[in-house]
């Protein structure tokens, strides 16, 4: 069996408003992650989608006058344009309104109702619609009259009603066991110890159904009871690889390699979706990777504060992978980072025109006035351009692990510094001066400089896939060899084809200050 198989996942958001730039930023990491995968030759499967039951929809869809579901449809159309806006690569969008969903939904349920790790009870506690999570005493605080979650900052209201329970507190050693022998199960380390810390308090049994309102999937043989919407949500990573009725994808993809998900909730997939599926009895995903927050104006994006930045109008004013580019280079994933317009055109000058597309410019319009337009064949390696092109492909199992351990950050700092040493490399060799006296030297440096164009292309394919097939696309490189193992293959390119024509590809933008 092919086991370069690669499944991986962002969250499903919740349709209850516009989607803004922490959904986008959620999206762009896994999206990166999965087409990197494809890079090295995996077949990846990456989902995305839209979690659309529960009191905070119901009540958000009242509010707006619309049935649910029809708030629903239109929300989460808008959810799927942003996957097109932002180009991403999802093979499937899930919505937890579809049929498949729920069948995957009473499947699990009944699943744990078997394995006897559900029983019926009366709730009484604490609960936030925002969050759709039920909170501790301990977990709360009183500020200004009003009861609010001291972690997410939502009002709790005061629940009493008949549920049922999962047994979550039978899983507790089971999943700090799970937590110390999978150390890569929860990164970054830092919320894996979080995650442990309150772990070990130990756990209370969880409430996974409700009787106040009806959006949402019924439990199967008392539909009195809506399952909880975390239940509910979850398992969408299973009903994407249709759980319920097909062993063919099952089996290929799942357990999961990876769930990206924001550090908000990683308590729903570091503990209750590893404790459901220990219960059903079924393999847990590989890794739950908790990013940090986009802050604007240094708070978290949320439309009750009201400082959400719109990625829709910044992709339309600076373009896909500019906006791509900036989140991912200049806010250290993992950790919370602030955004700002001035640091976005700062990036999009100093580190995509300055100095990649400059690269790429200067050599490509070099070759067209002084060889043909074609990429020259009959080069001659020296020394110095071995070293720059070996530099790369010996670095590159190390490049490989920063992105295999989500260390993206100081994956692009690596990758510009190879196209800032490929800019020093044309300088220093100066092409325009061997012209005359010795022009095989000229056409090998512009052989060496289009084949580490080459390769800095294809490792920046994920995270600006437009720029960069552009990029390959003038160079003539077949689609099929824009791969991670084409890397310094000496051999990709079709000397006889002239260069296609290519324009600005980063745009310079002006400061208005
Ligand atoms: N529906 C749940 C997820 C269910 S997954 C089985 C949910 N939806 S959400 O729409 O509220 O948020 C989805 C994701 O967006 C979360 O990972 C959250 O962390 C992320 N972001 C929302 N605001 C954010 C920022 N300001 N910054 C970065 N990401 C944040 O939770």
């Amino acid at each position: 069996m092919n086991n370069k198989n690669f499944y991986i996942s962002t969250p499903i958001y919740y349709p209850s408003g516009n989607p803004h730039m922490g959904h986008a930023y959620s999206s762009i990491i896994a999206d990166i992650f999965a087409r990197f995968k494809r890079l090295e030759g995996y077949e990846v499967l990456f989902l995305t989608g839209t979690d659309e039951h529960g009191l905070k929809i119901q009540r958000e869809a009242e509010k707006n006058n619309k049935d649910p579901k029809k708030f629903c449809d239109e929300l989460s159309e808008k959810f799927k344009d942003l996957t097109k806006i932002l180009n991403l690569s999802n093979d499937d969008f899930i919505r937890t309104t579809e049929k498949r969903h729920y069948k995957s939904v009473e499947k699990i349920w009944n699943r744990l109702v078997k394995s006897g790790d559900i029983y019926l009870d009366k709730y009484s506690g604490w609960y936030s619609i925002s969050d759709e999570a039920y909170y501790d005493e301990d977990e709360i605080e009183e500020i200004n009259g009003k009861k609010i979650s001291k972690s997410s900052g939502s009002i709790v209201d005061w629940v009493e009603e008949e549920s049922y329970f999962f047994k979550l507190s039978a899983w507790s050693n089971k999943l700090l066991d799970l937590y110390n022998k999978n150390k890569d199960f929860i990164l970054p380390v830092s919320r894996r110890n979080e995650v442990i810390k309150f772990v070990e308090k130990g756990l209370k049994d969880l409430s996974v159904s409700r009787t106040s309102f009806t959006w949402g999937i019924p439990v199967p043989n008392n539909n009195k009871h809506i399952i909880y919407v975390w239940l509910d949500a979850l398992t969408n990573y299973l009903s994407a690889l249709n759980f319920s009725d097909d062993e063919k994808k099952y089996n290929k993809f799942w357990p999961a390699d990876v769930h990206i998900i924001g550090k908000d909730i990683l308590r729903f997939h570091a503990i209750y979706w590893p404790a459901f599926l220990l219960a059903a009895n079924l393999p847990l995903p590989k890794k739950v990777f908790g990013h940090g927050w986009i802050l604007s104006d240094d708070k978290k994006m949320s439309k009750s504060i009201g400082n959400i930045l719109d990625p829709i109008e910044i992709v339309n004013i600076y373009g896909v992978d500019q906006l791509r580019y900036y989140l991912v280079k200049e806010v250290s994933l993992g950790n919370d980072g602030s955004i700002s317009m001035q640091n976005l055109k700062n990036c999009i000058n100093n580190d995509l025109a300055n100095n990649y597309g400059n690269l790429c410019q200067r050599v490509f319009s070099f070759i067209k006035k002084n060889c043909s337009n074609k990429i020259p064949k009959d080069y001659k390696l020296e020394n110095i351009d071995t070293k720059l092109l070996d530099k790369l492909k010996k670095n590159l199992p190390n490049l490989i692990k920063l992105i295999n351990n989500q260390n993206l950050n100081e994956f692009i700092k690596s990758v510009v510094q190879y196209s800032f040493e490929a800019n020093k490399y044309f300088n220093d060799s100066e092409p325009w001066k061997e012209k005359k006296e010795n022009p095989q030297r000229m056409r090998t440096i512009l052989f060496v400089a289009c084949e580490q164009i080459k390769n800095i292309s294809i490792l920046l394919n994920p995270i600006i896939p437009i720029s960069t097939n552009k990029v390959l696309d003038t160079l003539n490189v077949n689609p099929k060899k824009r791969l991670i193992k084409e890397i310094n293959n000496l051999k990709c390119f079709e000397h006889d084809k002239e260069l296609k024509d290519s324009d600005i590809l980063f745009n310079k933008i002006e400061n208005d200050n």
